[in-house]
């Protein structure tokens, strides 16, 4: 299924670029465990334009080179064929004048396609964007987002794809890698105390319970239909530890058995900078525009495929009035499931 991000993605979500930054110890940790080699082959899948990954693809390009200055470096940026590839060409080449001159290139394709060449890659990367499902498990009838719908039933649909686009990842991840070779996915999750990307246990509101309020709103005012109201879903999943380490544990899994290891694993929370901002300048009209466009960076797509760009429009016209009304109650806190992988054989 495809999910287009908005255009300018990288202006838009600060808070994705502190998740990055986040795991730049372990992606360091990664590519200092790399044997020597002629060369090295990294991939950033669902890189979006690319933008918030410079400093990492920075710090990794130079460690590399430091260990190993006579490697010759590719770069590849994945994403889907609807994101901005251009601008994440842009992005990507920022890196060449730096030594090694490293090779560049995009991958305008699904991460549930294989992207190269099975025993090719050396590190891979993911931050912020597994959590798109590959295929819609059906409607949500009472919400937008399942994890804040409390529908059992919706629930096991979207647990049961989710598992299996996660094991179906690791797979083709497993066939990618060389043998030594290093995955870290940084990912939204779900902690133990059920805490997710805009759910952080009642500090402040529940993001998609707003975005759910709105959308519901419009369907009883008539600005939208029934079924436009029910096919507004957020197709995605936020996956606990367990979920996350599941295909690493069950010694059966297809990705097991290429030889991909579970190195190690973390949960890290990244709070709102919007709203760390706000709380030093107290400048809400400004928190309200940027907290909104950083919600709709992600959402927009949910909503305008479902009932169009005007309604779309209306739902972050509403949702940035009501953050200006009431700022206090207004916070986008990450949790991100940090997972480092190994090929052993
Ligand atoms: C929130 S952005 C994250 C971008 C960047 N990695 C970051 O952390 O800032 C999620 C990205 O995942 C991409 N994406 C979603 N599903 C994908 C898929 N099946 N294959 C490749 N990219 C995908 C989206 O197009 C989007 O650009």
């Amino acid at each position: 299924m495809a999910i287009a991000m908005t255009t300018g993605y990288s202006a838009q979500t600060e808070g994705a670029l502190l998740c990055i930054e986040a795991a730049s110890d372990w992606a360091l940790t990664c590519v200092d465990s790399l044997a020597a080699q002629n060369s090295h082959v990294l991939i950033d899948y669902g890189a979006a334009d690319g933008g918030t990954a410079v400093g990492l693809w920075n710090q990794i390009l130079d460690r590399l080179h430091a260990n190993q200055p006579e490697a010759h470096l590719t770069l590849i940026g994945n994403d889907l064929p609807s994101n901005d590839n251009v601008a994440l060409a842009e992005n990507l080449a920022l890196q060449i004048p730096r030594s090694p001159k490293p090779t560049v290139l995009v991958s305008a394709r699904s991460f549930y396609e294989p992207s190269v060449a099975p025993d090719t890659v050396s590190f891979g990367f993911s931050a912020t964007a597994m959590h798109w499902l590959s295929a819609s498990p059906g409607p949500l009838n009472t919400h937008t987002h399942v994890l804040a719908s409390g529908d059992s039933e919706a629930l096991e649909r979207f647990t049961a794809q989710a598992l299996k686009d996660w094991n179906y990842v690791l797979e083709l991840r497993s066939r990618e890698l060389k043998v030594g070779g290093r995955l870290l996915t940084v990912n939204l999750s779900r902690d133990e105390q059920g805490r997710y990307l805009g759910h952080n246990g009642g500090e402040t509101r529940n993001v998609h319970d707003q975005l759910h309020q709105i959308w519901r709103g419009m369907a009883d005012e008539g600005l939208i239909s029934e079924e436009q109201y029910r096919n507004g879903t957020v197709n995605n999943f936020y996956k606990s530890p367990t979920e996350f380490m599941a295909p690493l544990k069950d010694q059966s899994s297809p990705a097991y058995r290429n030889g991909l290891r579970l190195v190690d694993e973390r949960t890290a929370y990244v709070k709102c900078p919007y709203r760390r901002r706000w709380n030093e300048d107290g400048d809400t009209a400004t928190f309200a525009a940027g907290l909104m466009a950083t919600i709709r960076s992600w959402s927009r797509h949910s909503f305008a495929s479902a009932a169009g760009d005007q309604a779309a429009d209306t739902v972050y016209q509403r949702l940035q009035e009501r953050i200006a009304a009431a700022p206090s109650e207004w916070s986008l806190d990450y949790v991100e499931h940090h997972q480092m992988m190994e090929r052993v054989g």
